[in-house]
């Protein structure tokens, strides 16, 4: 695997009020792996990505990217820098085509920087940024079709498309996956690998689905109750008792009560 250090966090910690809703985590992220975070609800998951992408002020610990020192810069730099994030909820234009989406999300936020070219050829740049990263995402046919008719798994992917196209570095996924059909899970999650693996990118996951999980990931930390319960390969987290006890073990009795049921 990789081995450069590119995003870590020292003794990191959010509080709201009296709840430590990420408390003192330290973690490393290796360059060009896959590292994805577990754990139940509320143990900190998406809030430990907005500190990340410094969507949130961080209340101490210190956050490294590149080993520079971005704990405390404001959020629109840290995407300039290379950290995309996405939203459980984004903002997808309905009523423009999945060309213009990608290609607005590549002007808001993009690391090419086309402001030297007149207004004409800056567009024709983004707008052909737009369609490589149309195709990356599988989307090349859908491509002039307004958003809004993109069945819910094509939305999916015009999403994916709008993190990838200021071409970050690390991706910051928080469970993208979320509301999709079973069935369409795994292409999503590979479309995810095969950018990861061609773009040489760093992704961060959160997801649920277990059977994915330990498929993609290079690592996987545990987090319960904002701390850091457990990280390793997937094996040995599959194998870890204290994970099992506070997290698999709960998931894996609920889905045999479903497949019961
Ligand atoms: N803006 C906020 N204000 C107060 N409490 C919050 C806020 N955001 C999250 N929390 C709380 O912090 C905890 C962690 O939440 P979250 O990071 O969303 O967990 P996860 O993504 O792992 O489900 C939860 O108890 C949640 O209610
Ligand atoms: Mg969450």
């Amino acid at each position: 695997m990789p081995g450069n250090i590119i995003l870590e966090t020292q003794n990191v910690s959010k509080h709201f009020g009296a709840l430590r809703a990420v408390d003192d985590v330290s973690l490393q992220v290796r360059a060009g792996s896959f590292h994805s975070i577990i754990g139940p609800n509320g143990a900190g998951k998406t809030t430990f990505f907005n500190l990340l992408s410094r969507n949130l002020p961080v209340t101490s610990g210190r956050i490294l990217y590149k080993g520079q020192d971005i704990t405390n810069l404001p959020v629109h730099r840290t995407a300039h820098l290379g950290i995309g994030r996405s939203f459980q909820i984004t903002n997808i234009f309905p009523n423009l085509t999945v060309l213009e989406n990608i290609r607005l999300a590549a002007q808001a936020l993009g690391r090419h920087n086309f402001r030297f070219l007149s207004s004409h050829r800056r567009f024709k740049a983004y707008e052909a940024r737009a369609w490589e990263v149309a195709q990356q995402v599988g989307l090349e046919t859908e491509a002039l079709h307004p958003a809004r008719i993109l069945p819910h798994g094509a939305q999916r992917k015009l999403e994916l498309g709008m993190l990838l196209a200021p071409d970050p570095e690390v991706l910051l996924l928080d469970e993208p996956t979320a509301g999709m059909a079973a069935e369409q899970v795994p292409e999503l999650i590979e479309l995810v690998q095969r950018i990861q693996e061609t773009g040489n990118k760093t992704v961060m996951l959160v997801e649920h689905n277990m059977n994915v999980v330990m498929s993609v990931s290079d690592v996987i930390t545990v987090m319960h109750q904002g701390a850091v319960l457990a990280e390793g390969a997937p094996a040995d987290i599959a194998a870890n008792e204290t994970v099992q006890q506070a997290y698999l073990g709960q998931l894996y009795e609920l889905a045999q009560k479903e497949a019961k049921s």
